[in-house]
């Protein structure tokens, strides 16, 4: 997550986040494979180091003072597995929530004593990964929780999965936000690829014509797909490395391209 790129749809997608919070909102965010959806809710979350925190003591007991400030933090991500039970969701759901809110506690409290009769949910957002992995019982157990919890709830999921949820009409009522997240625009390619390729002592130069057409080249490749660029950037310089090359090429994004298996992400 070190090198996670602030693009604008991240901001978007932010914006959707607090406002469903802000409501106490279910909200719908779907986008294609690889747009960079699963990504973004971890940045906002911070999940990386309080999945981190969650899961170093024994299951869902934490031990240990957070290893991050969690003054801003509320939210907590969850990805059900293929085919869970709705009870497995509850639980899985509420432990996650338990030991958000003990890292929370040690935060506030730092050394002193927690005291005892404190028993506050910070938890203001569920985030829920992976959504159309869920069955009609799983997504009827999130409803139960959404009501019972006075929380908000982001449902990631992939394009279709809003006509899907229009057929549990209990649960879509509650939908009050849908976010599309879309793939990148033609400059955040460019952006991206400068910013990869600087790390790699790669320049790129505007006004050089093999530079812009190598970044044209990976913009119609992948359509502004984070996944795809990210692939196809790691198998160019590789490319350039193997062949001492010290210029991105047309040419070296062509072979990479053919090395790369490039399904249909649409
Ligand atoms: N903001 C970002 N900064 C840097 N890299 C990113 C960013 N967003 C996405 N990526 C890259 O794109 C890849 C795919 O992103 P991510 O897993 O978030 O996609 P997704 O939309 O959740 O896809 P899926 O629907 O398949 O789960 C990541 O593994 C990462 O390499
Ligand atoms: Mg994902």
């Amino acid at each position: 997550m070190n090198n996670f790129i602030v693009t604008k749809e991240y901001k978007r997608f932010a914006e959707f986040c607090k406002a469903c919070q802000k409501e106490n909102y279910i909200g719908l965010c779907y986008g294609s494979a690889g747009v960079g959806k699963s990504m973004s809710a971890w940045h906002w979350a911070r999940w990386d180091k309080v999945e981190d925190d969650i899961n170093q003591a024994v299951p869902y007991v934490v031990g240990s003072k957070p290893s991050i400030d969690m003054e801003s933090l509320n939210t907590i991500i969850y990805t059900p597995e293929i085919a869970d039970s709705p009870k497995n969701i509850k639980n899985e759901i509420r432990n996650l929530m338990l030991a958000f809110n003990r890292l929370k506690e040690k935060s506030i409290y730092k050394d002193e004593e927690i005291p005892c009769n404190v028993s506050m949910n910070y938890v203001k957002t569920i985030i829920v990964d992976e959504a159309d992995r869920l069955q009609p019982r799983g997504l009827e157990q999130l409803r139960d929780i959404y009501d019972r919890n006075q929380v908000a709830m982001v449902l990631i999921g992939m394009p279709g999965i809003e006509k899907r949820l229009a057929r549990f009409p209990q649960l879509y009522s509650r939908v009050g936000f849908a976010h599309p997240f879309k793939s990148l625009s033609e400059e955040e390619v460019r952006f991206i690829i400068q910013q990869h390729c600087s790390t790699f002592g790669i320049g790129i130069d505007e006004k050089d014509f093999t530079d812009n057409e190598a970044i044209a080249a990976i913009t119609r490749i992948t359509q502004g797909n984070f996944r795809l660029i990210m692939r196809i950037l790691k198998q160019a310089v590789r490319i350039m490395e193997v062949n001492q090359l010290s210029c991105i090429s047309k040419e070296v994004v062509d072979a990479a391209r053919e090395c790369l298996v490039i399904g249909n992400i649409y």
